[in-house]
């Protein structure tokens, strides 16, 4: 229970399964470091979850810069995965994750299906970790560099696996929303045994540097995220959760561009029981703490106890 504003208590727990949050407010992966990067800017023990960024096999030093772009209402990156591998990251950073009082998540990359098996099954059964949150939108290099996200058969191989070789791990699955239809690819991943879906990445776009006529991004392409994809992110979770999740019962961790507790309010009612805030943290870290309160005003504001109630409620669709 939360006080909100006029000091009513409200109910902002969210069950994503057997995973329980104080609130749905979650850190996107790749934004908020490997633990306490930002712990100076807020308060983490306040959030509801904990998103690391990608944790790849082998460290990677990531593409060539520029790596990052402003465009109107969002950003392009193109970091390429940089991070320190999963054997730095588990001596150097699960000792720091264990002093987390969230439950947290550990993103897992990889170049081949074999890579994400191998770090999946590394960090299976850490205490510290609460689950996995399984990155789709990477190429497979040993099929022609297809993204397996992209792939419906692949998206459900690759799912399939890591859930027979970790059959215990909570596994959520990071769709990617350069598909046609994103459904497809949501229930792949829930039929080879995802426990939860989060969406959405971010959409593949350029920019180009006219007078040099070439890309600004080192990686050449990069992904789109931010206000500018909102609109999308909360029809493509409003569409996942009517044909997909919620017969499933799987539950959804909507993301895209939220900034304020209204974005958040728009993807929870459009079916996420959680949300989770990316790059507005990196202008405002303070939003996480904000956007928790906001959903707790507009509780108390219509008169409703829990933040579940609010779960898919949307009308005339
Ligand atoms: C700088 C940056 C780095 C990111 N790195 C990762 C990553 O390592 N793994 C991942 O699954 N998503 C990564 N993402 C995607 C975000 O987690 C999120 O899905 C996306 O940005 C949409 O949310 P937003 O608009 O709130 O940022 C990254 C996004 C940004 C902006």
């Amino acid at each position: 229970m939360v006080e909100a504003s006029g000091k009513k208590q409200v109910d902002l727990t969210v069950e994503l399964g057997r995973v329980r949050l104080a609130n749905p407010v979650m850190t996107a992966s790749g934004t908020c470091g490997y633990a306490f990067e930002l712990k100076d800017f807020v308060d983490l023990s306040r959030i509801g979850g904990f998103v690391t960024k990608s944790i790849t096999l082998e460290g990677r030093e990531g593409n060539l810069p520029q790596r990052t772009f402003e465009t109107a209402s969002g950003m392009l990156n193109s970091i390429g995965l940089a991070n320190v591998g999963l054997e730095r990251f588990l001596a150097e950073k699960v000792p720091l994750l264990e002093k987390m009082t969230v439950p947290v998540f550990v993103n897992v990359a990889g170049r081949s299906l074999e890579d994400y098996v191998a770090v999946s099954e590394k960090l299976s059964g850490i205490e510290a970790i609460s689950g996995l949150e399984i990155n789709v939108s990477c190429p497979n290099v040993k099929v022609g560099g297809i993204t397996f996200g992209v792939d419906p058969a692949a998206t459900a191989e690759l799912v399939g696996a890591i859930r027979k070789r970790c059959p215990e791990t909570y596994l959520i699955v990071k769709l990617t929303p350069n598909v046609t239809d994103i459904t497809v690819t949501a229930r792949a991943a829930v039929e080879a045994g995802a426990d939860a879906l989060s969406l959405v990445n971010t959409f593949t776009g350029m920019a180009i540097d006219v007078e040099k006529r070439q890309p600004v991004l080192g990686g050449r392409t990069g992904g789109l995220s931010g206000p500018a994809i909102r609109p999308i992110a909360v029809h493509m979770v409003s569409r996942v959760y009517r044909e997909v999740a919620q017969t499933a019962g799987v539950p959804i961790i909507g993301m895209g561009g939220i900034c304020c507790a209204h974005d958040a309010l728009e993807f929870i009612i459009a079916g996420a029981s959680a949300v989770a805030v990316g790059t507005n943290v990196l202008v405002d870290p303070g939003c996480l703490v904000r956007i928790m309160e906001g959903i707790g005003d507009y509780l108390v504001a219509h008169d409703m106890k829990t933040v579940k109630e609010l779960v898919g409620c949307l009308e005339g669709v």
